[in-house]
């Protein structure tokens, strides 16, 4: 039986995050042989080049060798102003330096984003798609997971109640495992 490792990364810092919410309900639903596991972003200073020549932060190597342990990676996001919250992006930045030695590449990916609103963080899911493309982390392509008005799929627990949301989000869960198995990563 495989035991492979899947990295999720959430863009929300918050307590109550929606997105950390659907995080743990993937993590919950992890396929038996599949282990799930957040990767922490907030505890990384901002990104300087600086950093790559000595004197790097010390809570940059513990995350760039857990992601670089990790078979494949899931962000699961919000979006801020049309586009990927920052904390996200410095965490992509960190993770992909110093030149040559990113702990992304190559590493199959799948896009989660969701808003309070209608949009449903289509802006911060293509952004980061853009950067994606850049890092060699072949993507998940369809379906694609738009999740819209958020707030309204929780219960006061953080319990997922929209079983359509549900099963949706376990049957791509299913489709990503499926797709990053054809880069021989899982
Ligand atoms: C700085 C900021 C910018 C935001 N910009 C957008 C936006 O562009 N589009 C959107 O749909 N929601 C936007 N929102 C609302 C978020 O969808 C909402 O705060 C959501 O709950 C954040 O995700 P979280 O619950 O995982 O923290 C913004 C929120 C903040 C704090």
């Amino acid at each position: 039986m495989s035991n492979k490792k899947i990295g999720i990364i959430v863009g929300s810092l918050r307590k109550e995050s929606f997105n950390k919410k659907i995080a743990n309900y993937l993590m919950q639903h992890a396929p038996e042989g599949y282990q799930l596991e957040c990767i922490e972003i907030g505890q990384l200073p901002l990104y300087n080049q600086d950093y790559d020549e000595g004197n790097t932060p010390q809570s940059y190597s513990p995350f760039r060798t857990k992601v670089k342990n990790m078979d494949a990676i899931i962000f699961v996001t919000p979006e801020y102003n049309r586009s990927v919250p920052g904390v996200l992006k410095n965490a992509i930045d960190v993770g992909s330096r110093p030149y040559g030695q990113s702990a992304w590449d190559g590493k199959p990916a799948w896009v989660v984003s969701s808003s309070i609103g209608n949009l449903s963080a289509f802006g911060a899911n293509h952004h980061l798609r853009q950067s994606l493309v850049f890092l060699n982390m072949p993507t998940l392509q369809q379906p694609e997971v738009y999740i819209a008005n958020v707030q309204k799929l929780f219960d006061e627990q953080g319990n997922l109640t929209d079983e359509k949301t549900g099963k949706f989000l376990r049957d791509t869960l299913s489709s990503f495992i499926a797709f990053a198995k054809r880069f021989d990563k899982l």
